[in-house]
């Protein structure tokens, strides 16, 4: 039973936001760097950095700059990275075959971190969008993404990820059976440990404009992405989906996008009582570092606030691109 709150004037509840410490005291959640992963963009050559136009402050990097920056972000602390590849126009196809590559750019990356940098866990994304020559995250026939077809690939390109040393799979495609496909194959292979992080709730999203540039897939991508990613007017839905994840074996569930979707957090959170996680999206991330490179927001103190909301909606952990600014502010380095 919850206390009744005295009436005014005995009861004031701007008492215990008088001061700083009264503050502290009755906080209810709180951000720390064990909250993060953090999402980086891969890029092929040696010592290889550019920015990313419309994601100020974010960089691709060749797997040599990226193993520097996954030692960097070990050290603040940061439990997790996670690899998107920009993958050459070339080695696109429509089998998007370049996706089970064990060469391929993702898997070197893993093999490159997991061999130097082994405090950092390693994620990967699986959908085939980066490998894929009209920019979709399945096969595409007769103009129909076909899921059968879909998973059959989508768990190869897991099993190469596993081998070659990835700690946490993502898989972002939502086609159905996925979770259940990939679990069933990696038992099979021995990989029991390897982890799977559902993108289970994705809605077919306008926030993901900037991670497009990001990967090269905006020019290729023909259509939209509606009839396998969530329609933004659903959220039963979302239950329905986070409950079959869960159910064919993912460990954890993310939800996608993040900040306009903090009610999907807290009912899955409420809900399943699992790991939840969400991820505050490349247009999330462009839109408040426009403002504040306009002086309209104070970026530092919105990025604070809007991670801290994650917090507060029933998050486990955020990925963001902000990981290592803010791991380096709360350290106070
Ligand atoms: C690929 C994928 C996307 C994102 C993560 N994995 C793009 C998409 O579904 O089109 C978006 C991440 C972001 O916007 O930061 N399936």
């Amino acid at each position: 039973m919850r206390p009744t709150q005295a009436p005014f004037p005995s009861g004031r509840l701007r008492r215990l936001r008088s001061s700083a410490p009264l503050r502290a005291l009755v906080r209810e959640n709180g951000l720390g760097v064990d909250d993060l992963i953090w999402p980086v963009f891969l890029c092929a050559g040696n010592g290889v950095s550019e920015e990313v136009a419309s994601m100020p402050g974010v960089l691709r990097r060749s797997v040599d700059l990226t193993v520097e920056a996954a030692a960097e972000a070990a050290e603040l602390g940061i439990p997790a990275i996670c690899l998107f590849p920009y993958t050459d126009p070339a080695l696109k196809t429509e089998g998007c075959e370049e996706a089970w590559n064990p060469g391929n750019l993702t898997n070197r990356a893993i093999r490159a971190i997991k061999a130097e940098v082994p405090d950092i866990a390693v994620m990967t994304d699986i959908a085939l969008d980066p490998y894929n020559s009209n920019g979709h995250d399945g096969i595409v026939v007769d103009g129909e993404i076909v899921n059968d077809e879909t998973v059959e690939a989508l768990v190869k390109m897991a099993l190469a990820q596993a081998a070659a040393g990835a700690d946490i799979l993502g898989p972002s495609d939502m086609m159905d059976g996925r979770i259940g496909g990939i679990r069933k194959a990696l038992e099979g292979a021995g990989h029991r440990s390897v982890a799977i992080m559902s993108y289970a709730a994705k809605y077919a999203s306008a926030f993901y404009g900037p991670f497009r540039d990001a990967v090269g897939a905006t020019g290729a991508l023909k259509g939209d992405k509606k009839t396998y990613q969530m329609d933004p007017a659903n959220s039963d839905e979302a239950m329905r989906l986070i409950e079959r994840d869960l159910s064919e074996g993912a460990d954890m569930v993310m939800v996608k996008p993040g900040m306009p979707y903090l009610d999907i957090c807290r009912r899955v959170k409420d809900t399943f009582g699992a790991p939840t996680f969400a991820y505050q999206v490349s247009g999330e991330y462009a839109m408040l570092e426009a403002a504040a490179a306009n002086g309209w927001l104070d970026g530092e103190k919105v990025m604070l606030e809007s991670l801290l909301a994650f917090k507060r909606a029933g998050c486990d952990g955020i990925l963001t691109y902000y990981a290592p600014r803010v791991a380096r502010l709360l350290k106070g380095a």
